[in-house]
């Protein structure tokens, strides 16, 4: 008989023979060494895009092969992106088209077990607790991943967006630059959480809009996803936010992970952009924005507009972002929820020297780097709900039409919820119901 998982030297591991089975059944871990035919995933097909309820539908699917850098990795919990929303309605690309195949399983956020490795993966070993970064890059060592950075790669891609295999599915394939250690401290489902928007929120911050201590700064949705992670790290970087919100609840939340105010949008019905307006709206608008600055300064504590504008809302904020920040101030920018053709009055941009800043997601270094917050407890996932394998479609509902806040993420492999590591998770039987 061949020697117990428990028994091998990481060389070893990395060379174990593996045992083919047809399943495992969902929510349990087996065996390392074990390695399914098939596996359960959630997944999206081009004749059914649209709304999360309707575009992910359970299959049972072929396990991933892996290449030579990559890892096979034992999804334990995965979390819910905005992305997910936007894979399942195919807009505004589609998923499919983008990668060629006839499927696509969303997710760019998990963590789990790493399951098998390709034979030139060096750091890592079959059985490793990880979370993963979502940033892919050509695998070829071109010029910009090896000098420079590999978000510049011509290949760089976001799993589970870009690529079919991402994490609402028992088994992913990832590159193996993609694997982080796991907070030994957080729940499964916790560590599933945070990486894509915290992540994101790292290189906006610290290497793109290059934030400085004493800096005030306006985050946008800032008890969503991203802004839960921006209001943290703002804080530890010696800068000061003031985050927008849709609910004193919400506003709360961001007291406590260390915003030094907050604003209730809802006090401002006029103040989204809206093209073709007429006068009367302009103006309405207008005098809202001019409220809502004296609002930011009275909250802040200055008479001035802010150093930093954290955009992801787009079409509806934008113009009101490059308006309010002070003289060469700088908004940046990593989505548009509400609408990607901005619309703004450029003369502001220049007259006062402004500067528009585009960030997407970030490299591994700047991941690794992030993630050593976590790893040493200085910044927290901020989970509000909890999901089970079932309730994945219900999760990205709630999403797509904004009645959620924070992170949530769903079990996987997990059978359970609170459960921290392997040992934990093989001892442990799945739960009938969700908690
Ligand atoms: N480029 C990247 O790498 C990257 C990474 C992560 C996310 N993103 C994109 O960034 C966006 C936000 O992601 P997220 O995870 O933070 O999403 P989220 O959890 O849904 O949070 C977004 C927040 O935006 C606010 N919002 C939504 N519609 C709004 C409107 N019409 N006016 C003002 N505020 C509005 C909401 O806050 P209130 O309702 O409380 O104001 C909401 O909490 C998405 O479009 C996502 O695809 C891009
Ligand atoms: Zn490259």
């Amino acid at each position: 008989m061949s020697k117990d998982p428990k028994d091998m030297s990481r060389e070893e591991l990395k060379h174990m023979e593996y045992k083919r089975v047809p399943e495992v059944p969902l929510g349990t871990v087996p065996p390392l060494g074990v390695l399914p035919d098939k596996m359960h995933a959630w997944v999206i097909r081009e004749d059914r895009f649209g709304e999360p309820l309707q575009s992910f539908q359970e299959e049972i699917m072929d396990l991933p092969e892996i290449g030579v850098n990559e890892a096979l990795v034992l999804v334990m919990a995965a979390g819910v992106n905005y992305n997910g929303v936007w894979a399942g309605r195919g807009k505004p690309v589609s998923v499919t088209r983008m990668t060629g195949k006839d499927f696509h399983i969303a997710g760019s956020d998990a963590s789990g077990i790493v399951w098998k490795v390709g034979k030139n993966v060096k750091h890592w070993r079959p059985g490793d607790e990880v979370v993963l970064h979502c940033n892919q890059s050509c695998d070829t060592f071109c010029g910009q991943c090896a000098g420079y950075d590999p978000m510049m790669c011509q290949g760089q891609k976001i799993w589970g967006y870009e690529t079919p295999y991402g994490s609402f599915a028992q088994f992913t394939k990832v590159q193996a630059q993609q694997l982080l250690h796991k907070p030994k401290q957080l729940s499964w489902e916790e560590a599933g959480s945070y990486g894509l928007t915290y992540f994101t929120v790292f290189r906006l911050l610290v290497d793109r809009a290059e934030l400085k201590p004493g800096e005030k700064v306006l985050v946008w949705g800032a008890a969503g996803g991203l802004g839960v992670f921006a209001v943290q790290l703002i804080k530890k970087m010696g800068a000061e936010c003031v985050g927008v919100v849709n609910s004193d609840e919400k506003g709360e939340l961001i007291m406590k992970l260390g915003a030094k105010g907050f604003i209730n949008r809802k006090d401002f019905p006029n103040l989204a952009w809206k093209d073709n307006s007429t006068p009367e709206e302009a103006k309405a608008r207008m005098q809202d924005w001019k409220a809502f600055g004296k609002e930011f300064q009275a909250k802040m504590g200055i008479n001035r507009g802010p150093d930093v504008v954290v955009e992801h809302v787009g079409k509806v904020t934008f113009p009101l972002s490059v308006w309010i920040l002070r003289k060469f101030g700088r908004v940046v920018i990593c989505g548009a929820t509400s609408g990607y053709d901005l619309n703004f009055d450029v003369r502001h941009l220049w007259m006062h020297q402004k500067k528009i800043i585009g960030s997407h997601f970030c490299n591994g270094e700047q991941a690794a780097r992030a993630n050593e917050l976590v790893l040493s407890g200085e910044i927290k996932p901020v989970m509000t709900k909890r999901f089970t394998w079932e309730e994945i479609p219900t999760a990205h509902d709630l999403m797509a039409r904004n009645l959620h806040f924070g992170k949530f993420s769903c079990l996987v492999s997990a059978p359970a919820f609170d459960l921290q590591n392997t040992d934990e998770a093989r001892n442990t039987k799945k739960a009938e119901k969700a908690a």
